[in-house]
């Protein structure tokens, strides 16, 4: 008789909600996690830490650039990093202990060790040099991803940092060179920058936010320039000389050249993650990878091995953690016998700047390519009336429907609170709802959301307030 019914091997979103969700459905249910603290990247060194300095420098910025103008006199105000670091630190223990107290609601076992598959339904667990094997009905692997390493350069989390040491830095540096534009280095870049950092952002491409829409991605550089982000595109670093002055990073053009050298006091290196799959014995257990690295998965997520799943960031798709939570609970749903679905193209993806770009469906660029007629609806936030009143006006609304149903296939959003607008248009496109739709929805006047709802109507070429 196995123990369990279900194993899953990593507590980060997709690990523990998929733990949770099986538990709601009646199984016997353990989790495994090699790290001291349950929640997986997400909670420890990800979205959660990353949004606490977010929103703690967003608040310093505020207090000094903005609050004078709406009449707000306060003295320049002076940055106490250990205190904003606390604060973070705060948050993350607060989220840990969530998943801890919800391990323990739904009577899911922890078992504190790094996990190796043996086999079908044998999961041996080991940590201090012990270990056990657990027998189980069904196993997830959800451990997740790793930081992607540049050759040459050596990470050591003071200087030359990843997210990781991005987010415990212990003085903010003068110069900091960020390797990659994509969300970690606009959004890592953004907390330094505004604490005080020159702030300049290498990026293979030649553009910023690769597979966001092209026409967000070319205004929101224009905001974060004026802001005092300095880019440098469709360049690469192909080294960073140490020297206890300064870091000297060489930086040539993508297609090769000449090349340049810059200096900085910390180098940022964020040009994606890889799936951690080490000490899990997939090789040797049968579990497939594809050419990427990714667990390799059917769309019900079982792998090659029988009674073995994988979920998050070590499969293919979007590395979001609410895309591991979905799968989380459709692989849940589906070892219990029910029809678990996640809905690809509806997605929804938020770079948590000031302003923030949110993004659902497909660009413009994706629909050109797909050869799908499509009409624009555009609505910028300069004619949005709260907007106008709190003098927040950057950005605007771009809504893409099918030109002959007018079925909404995409909405990007660069503006103030984008990331929490875009749900409308997510539960719209879940429901394969049209621009029509949406523009006839009353929304409450005065907030930002009307901008959506007038992007709609711009479908339709019948915006109201433009
Ligand atoms: P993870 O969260 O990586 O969890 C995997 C867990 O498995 C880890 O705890 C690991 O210790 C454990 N593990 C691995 N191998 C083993 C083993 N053999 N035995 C036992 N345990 C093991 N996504 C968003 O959606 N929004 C954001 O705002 C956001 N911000 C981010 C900011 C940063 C700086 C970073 C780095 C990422 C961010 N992400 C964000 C991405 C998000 O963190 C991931 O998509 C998400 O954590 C993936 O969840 P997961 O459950 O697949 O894996
Ligand atoms: P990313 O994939 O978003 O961006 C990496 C960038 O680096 C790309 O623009 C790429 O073209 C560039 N690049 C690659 N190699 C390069 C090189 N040698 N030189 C210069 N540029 C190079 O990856 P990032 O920012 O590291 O984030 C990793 C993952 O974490 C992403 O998949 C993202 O989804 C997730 N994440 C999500 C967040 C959110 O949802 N708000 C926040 C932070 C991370």
């Amino acid at each position: 008789m196995a123990t369990y019914d279900l194993v899953v091997i990593g507590t980060g979103p997709g690990g523990y909600v998929c733990a949770v969700r099986a538990s709601q459905l009646g199984m016997k249910v353990a989790v495994v996690e090699k790290n001291a603290t349950l929640g997986g990247t997400c909670l420890n060194v990800g979205c959660m830490p990353s949004k606490a300095l977010l929103h703690a420098s967003e608040m310093f910025e505020e207090a000094g650039h903005s609050f004078a103008k709406m009449g707000v006199s306060v003295s320049a105000p002076k940055l106490d990093l250990p205190a904003m670091m606390n604060f973070k630190q705060q948050g993350i223990d607060g989220n840990v202990k969530g998943v801890e107290f919800l391990m323990k609601k739904n009577k899911i076992d922890v078992l504190k060790g790094t996990g190796k598959i043996l086999g079908t339904g044998k999961v041996e667990v080991s940590a201090d040099g012990k270990s056990q094997v657990v027998e189980t009905k069904n196993i997830v692997i959800a451990t997740g991803s790793d930081i992607a390493r540049l050759k040459g350069i050596d990470i050591d989390e003071k200087r030359i940092v990843s997210s990781t040491g991005a987010l415990s830095l212990e003085k903010v540096p003068g110069r900091l060179l960020v390797i990659g534009a994509g969300v970690i280095g606009l959004e890592l870049g953004s907390v330094w920058r505004r604490l005080g950092s020159e702030v300049m952002v290498v990026e293979f491409l030649d553009r910023i936010l690769p597979g966001m829409d092209g026409e967000i991605a070319k205004q929101f550089q224009r905001i974060l320039e004026k802001q005092g982000f300095a880019f440098k595109l469709g360049s690469k670093v192909t080294g960073v000389e140490v020297n206890s002055k300064a870091l000297l990073a060489k930086i040539e053009p993508a297609s090769g050249g000449a090349a340049e050298t810059i200096e900085a006091d910390v180098v940022l290196v964020c040009i994606g993650r890889t799936p951690y799959t080490d000490g899990l014995g997939l090789k040797e257990a049968g579990v497939a990878l594809d050419s990427r690295g990714r667990v390799q998965i059917d769309p019900h997520f079982a792998t090659s091995l029988k009674g073995v799943y994988a979920i998050g960031d070590v499969v293919a798709g979007p590395m979001l953690a609410h895309k591991a939570e979905d799968e989380g609970v459709a692989v849940a749903e589906i070892i219990a016998g029910q029809a678990g679905h996640v809905n690809y193209d509806v997605i929804p993806g938020v770079v948590y700047t000031t302003p923030e770009v949110s993004s659902v469906g497909k660009t413009e660029e994706e629909l050109k390519q797909a050869g799908v007629a499509y009409t624009v609806g555009k609505f910028p936030f300069t004619a949005n009336g709260r907007s106008k009143v709190n003098q927040t006006t950057d950005g605007f609304v771009k809504i893409l429907a099918d030109s002959k149903t007018d079925r909404v296939l995409g909405v990007h959003i660069i503006g103030r609170e984008a990331g929490e607008m875009i749900h409308e248009a997510c539960v719209l496109m879940e429901f394969g709802g049209s621009a029509e739709d949406l523009a006839r929805t009353c929304h409450a006047h005065p907030t930002r959301s009307e901008a959506v709802k007038e992007a709609a109507l711009a479908v339709g070429r019948r915006a109201i307030h433009m």
